[in-house]
């Protein structure tokens, strides 16, 4: 008997797929397919898969074509698939061609010729393309601008700024820059908001009164009761309102705080996140750095993150500690914060003028979680206990700094009404509270 192997993602299956199917079964007698789980394909930088792993299955099994269905998992598992299921012929379609010739020394390699015209990147792009706007100063936009164009099914096509953007940039992401916000609102079907923090309430209101959706970096609002408008105003006109912390989304953060709360380092006793970084004040100088891109502002909200997210957002008493700088006393050179829970403390230091090591560490009554600096591009964690032999590490792929996953997130999120993986709105609120008090001087200074 002829077994015959061949592989993809095979989302929102389409004529080619079949076609490459009816042809690959042809070649033999007995046809197993893989199909690619979504970690896998996340990895070969297929992005925005439509269909989950399940779904992607069915499909396949519903051509009747395979006599055999398995999961790709793993890089380097075609070889081991060959060798387990004593496969004659390997065959993908003729997009791969040549990249699978290492294969021949384990079997006959075919590449078939691909279907022309049609392919699971442009049906998902066709389907559901989101016209996205950008207000936003030119520094904080730049990796947006260079994300979107791994997400398929998302187009940025105007900009609101008050920073010149240069023509070649215009012209190399296809934008037209829009002074007059309405104008652009009314371009768009969703916005995605990098100003300074204190604009935020009226852009955002401004664009849910049209019914757009909002993606904002965080804090949201300087204000807890502007922030609760704001959300009920979304709900209300029936948009997302998602806020901005890309630490969010990057793939080894998510699988961390799922693992936490499976229990692997015992109760949660303490959260400490650190977040520093000296560049910008270095660059611009006291006088041209703006208050919001204050200590509080800028790393406040990453840091509050994972505490807010393990511990909960009622907290029974905080102290804010800071050092002001002396030309500013808006602008917090440092800040650090202790929480206090019925059971368990957390606490955060964020530093724009003061560098410390900018690690996560869980601390549990079984064990610890260490994220080395810097812990918010996340890509590796370790899970550690008393005997070292039962140590454990995590390696995920971290692409884009997790900007790439929070478009993602912001379109599911719209297209399907769900807030898959998204920040908790009582996260978003407990953030912004924070952030008020700080400036209703409701701390200390050193
Ligand atoms: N294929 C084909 N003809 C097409 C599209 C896909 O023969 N028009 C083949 C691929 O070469 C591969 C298999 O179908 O052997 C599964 O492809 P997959 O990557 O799942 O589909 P694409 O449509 O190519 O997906 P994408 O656009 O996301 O790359």
């Amino acid at each position: 008997m002829k077994k015959v192997i061949t592989y993809g993602t095979y989302d929102l299956l389409h004529y080619g797929h079949i076609r490459l199917l009816e042809r690959a079964k042809e070649l033999g007698d007995y046809l197993i397919v893989g199909v690619t789980s979504d970690d896998f394909d996340k990895r070969r930088g297929k992005i925005n898969v439509q269909q989950s792993l399940i779904e992607r299955v069915q499909a396949v099994k519903s051509t009747g074509l395979a006599d055999e269905i398995i999961i790709e998992e793993y890089e380097g598992q075609k070889i081991d698939d060959i060798c387990n299921y004593g496969i004659d012929i390997f065959t993908v379609g003729s997009d791969w061609v040549g990249k699978f010739d290492y294969l021949k020394e384990y079997c006959e390699v075919i590449y078939l010729d691909r279907t022309e015209g049609v392919s699971s990147t442009e049906i998902r792009s066709k389907n559901r393309s989101l016209n996205l706007g950008i207000v936003g100063s030119f520094n904080f936009i730049q990796k947006h601008l260079n994300e979107s164009k791994y997400v398929n099914g998302l187009e940025i096509t105007k900009i609101n700024s008050e920073d010149k953007i240069p023509k070649h940039m215009l012209k190399e992401y296809n934008l037209t820059v829009e002074d007059d916000y309405d104008k652009l609102l009314d371009s768009v079907d969703a916005i995605y908001i990098a100003t300074n923090p204190d604009k935020h309430y009226e852009i955002i209101k401004k664009a849910i009164e049209k019914k757009k959706h909002v993606l904002c970096e965080s804090p949201i609002t300087l204000k807890k009761e502007e922030c609760k408008k704001l959300l009920a105003l979304a709900d209300k006109k029936g948009v997302v309102l998602m806020e901005a912390i890309k630490t969010n989304y990057a793939n080894a953060y998510m699988r961390l705080m799922l693992l936490a709360k499976t229990g692997v380092v015992g109760k949660i006793v303490s959260v400490d996140a650190t977040c520093t970084s000296l560049r910008q004040l270095e660059e611009l100088g006291e006088k041209k750095i703006t208050n919001y891109q204050n200590s509080i502002c800028a790393w406040g909200p990453t840091a509050m993150l994972p505490v807010f997210q393990l511990l909960g957002t009622k907290y029974k008493e905080k102290h804010i500690t800071s050092l002001l700088s002396d030309k500013n006393k808006n602008f917090d050179l440092f800040t650090k914060i202790s929480f206090d829970y019925k059971d368990a403390t957390a606490t955060i230091k964020v530093g724009k003028g003061v560098k410390s090591e900018g690690e996560l560490i869980i601390s549990g009554t079984k064990g610890y979680i260490y994220v080395p600096a810097p812990w918010w591009k996340i890509d590796y964690f370790e899970v550690r206990y008393e005997d070292p032999a039962k140590n454990r590490r995590y390696f995920y792929q971290l692409e884009g700094e997790g900007i790439r996953y929070e478009l993602i997130s912001f379109l599911r999120a719209i297209n399907k009404k769900t807030k898959v993986g998204g920040i908790k709105k009582d996260t978003t609120l407990a953030i912004v509270e924070v952030i008020e008090d700080f400036y209703n001087k409701k701390k200390n200074t050193i």
